[in-house]
């Protein structure tokens, strides 16, 4: 069993020596959580990529995460602990399939959820995350927007705006491990509870939920919520920080078992060789870069 304040020590140490800033996203496990300079959503955590002065950023995230960092603040080093921590729901189109799909429906505006790799972000009109997409399609003055990769994101915004949607047919696979039956258990076991649901759960599970939001939007919610209890409805990740941040508030997870495989990827240890070794570089091509970082400059524009 490793010790993780010995490790924790290390990489505050190390972290130092080769200026480096460690951002962390919600999903990713307690004491990783522990030694993020910044802890956050996809959103939050490209925007703190993207200002730091750091030589170094240490990505504890995915994959995609990691290369909107690059994207964003190309003269840093970024590093992914764990190169294999990719997000199969990013992986679910290709730049191929979506030229495709543009072929298909000439006239729309293309939007693509941050969930997304580098090469599709580059054949896209305007990013989102899941804190701000309902705004970005909403401001949008087109009518008609293919988006992309994810079906149940998407048609969370097509129920709420009056705009013809194509949708990608994406998913989490972690979220759609979050089923009707689970809340239903979870509301009879905590009747005083109230529902949080990420957009990213299938879209019969909204409806149960008080509150449909990204991660950062449940830390808000419960710091200004009086109710005491909250059923979450997303990776259960998230419950370490809800709790460590709301003492005296109790949190259940919708489903234990909707835990993601590859945000549980980046350990301690992998954190720790990844800036002894300066390995896993996560670099994107120049030309992918650009393009990608115009859908991403035209969001931040937007919102
Ligand atoms: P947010 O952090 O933007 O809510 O996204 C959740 C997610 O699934 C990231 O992979
Ligand atoms: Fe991808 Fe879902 Fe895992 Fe997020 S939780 S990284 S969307 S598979």
């Amino acid at each position: 069993m490793p010790d993780n304040r010995k490790l924790q020590e290390e990489i505050a140490k190390l972290k130092k020596e080769r200026d480096a800033v460690i951002l962390v996203h919600n999903y990713q496990l307690p004491e990783v959580q522990d030694i993020a300079d910044f802890l956050g959503d996809s959103l939050g955590l490209s925007r703190e990529a993207a200002k730091t002065k750091a030589k170094v950023i240490v990505f504890c995230g995915v994959h995609f995460m990691a290369e909107t960092a690059n994207i964003l603040a190309p003269e840093k080093t970024v590093l992914l602990p764990d190169p294999a921590s990719g997000c199969p729901m990013a992986d679910m189109i290709s730049a191929k399939e979506l030229r495709a799909l543009k072929a298909k429906h000439p006239g729309h505006i293309v939007v693509a959820y941050v969930n997304s790799s580098a090469e599709v972000k580059a054949e896209t009109d305007y990013c989102c995350t899941s804190g701000n997409a309902l705004q970005v399609v909403e401001k949008l003055k087109n009518e008609k927007i293919i988006f992309v990769p994810d079906k149940y994101l998407g048609s969370w915004i097509a129920g709420r705006l009056n705009k013809e949607m194509v949708l990608w047919h994406g998913y989490c696979p972690t979220h759609a491990k979050i089923l009707p039956a689970h809340i239903e258990k979870a509301k009879k076991e905590h009747p005083g509870a109230v529902v949080m649901a990420h957009p990213e759960c299938r879209n019969d599970v909204w409806p149960l939920a008080d509150e449909v939001c990204s991660t950062e939007g449940f830390l808000r919610y419960v710091k200004t919520s009086r109710v005491k209890e909250f059923i979450v409805a997303t990776e259960p990740g998230m419950l370490y920080r809800l709790a460590k941040e709301n003492p005296g508030k109790k949190f259940y997870p919708a489903s234990a078992e909707a835990s993601c495989p590859n945000m549980k990827k980046n350990t301690l240890e992998k954190v720790l060789w990844s800036l002894q070794d300066m390995a896993n570089i996560v670099r994107v091509p120049e030309e992918i870069r650009l393009k990608a970082k115009k859908a991403i400059e035209r969001m931040v524009m937007l919102v």
